[in-house]
């Protein structure tokens, strides 16, 4: 296949960037996006051109890692598909790809099509974790839990935190990725003790690493690599209110002005 890319080429956070055009010719239709981005690099290295900046780490669709758009659409075109399990069989020989950054005021370009996604680590920091002692391996599988519960904590936690619900969204908001984690905990009886402090905590750093606010499109559902249900949302929103009529993680809240 003989194919047009137009990259988003930016040096560094505060160089203004621009659309570039570059050839990738003699691409296999069984090679990755990624793959494909490897050559097409490999080329420009030889020619004494800076390669295009882009994040991966498993190739495997388990990490989290990669992610830009493909023609408008966040890890391209397949559902439930991150880039770097995109194959090129999906495009026609021919083709234009135009290829971007995540866009979101909390997730800074570093450079080309990589960006800064250190906001959604500073959200898990704030509370998606349990800090009581929840005992060894074996009380925990002495601890009954319902399947259906069990099974829709395993769909949240399947979330891998690659921030394409935020690209997706027009207000850039990381409700579905902090609903992921709110809920595979909220879900099982290890997560409870600490469910209202914990939405709190998470949401109000949400809010404060600039994230927009939710208004139920469902861009980030559609597009999300794990099929991440937006049902989170509404779980979340539900102990965040429950969390504030009571009083739940006041102190943490003012002490961090939020
Ligand atoms: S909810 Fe889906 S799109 Fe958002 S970070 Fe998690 S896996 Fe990625
Ligand atoms: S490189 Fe790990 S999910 Fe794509």
């Amino acid at each position: 296949m003989n194919l047009t890319l137009r990259v988003w080429r930016q040096s560094s956070p505060a160089a203004p960037g621009r659309l570039v055009d570059y050839k990738a010719a003699d691409i296999s239709p069984d090679m990755s996006f990624l793959e494909m981005l490897d050559v097409v690099n490999e080329g420009l290295i030889k020619a004494g051109q800076d390669p295009i900046a882009f994040d991966s780490d498993c190739r495997e669709g388990i990490c989290g890692t990669c992610g830009c758009m493909v023609n408008g659409v966040a890890h391209g075109p397949d559902a439930d598909t991150t880039v770097c399990q995109l194959h090129m069989r999906r495009f026609k020989d021919g083709d234009t790809i135009v290829i971007e950054p995540w866009r979101a005021r909390a997730f800074p370009v570093l450079k080309d099509l990589v960006v800064d996604r250190s906001a959604l680590d500073r959200i898990v920091q704030a509370g998606g974790y349990t800090s009581i002692n929840v005992g060894s391996a074996p009380d925990g599988n002495a601890i009954l839990i319902a399947k259906a519960a069990s099974d829709e904590a395993m769909d949240y936690a399947q979330c891998i935190g690659c921030g394409a619900c935020v690209a997706s969204c027009k207000n850039a908001s990381a409700a579905l990725f902090t609903a992921a984690k709110v809920s595979h905990l909220a879900l099982l009886p290890q997560g409870q003790p600490e469910r209202l402090t914990r939405v709190r905590a998470m949401v109000d750093r949400m809010d404060a690493e600039g994230f927009g606010a939710c208004s139920n499109e469902g861009e980030c559902e559609a597009t999300c690599p794990k099929g991440i249900s937006i049902a989170g949302i509404a779980r979340m929103n539900r102990q965040y209110t429950a969390a504030v009529l009571s009083g739940a993680g006041d102190k943490k809240a003012a002490a961090s002005g939020d």
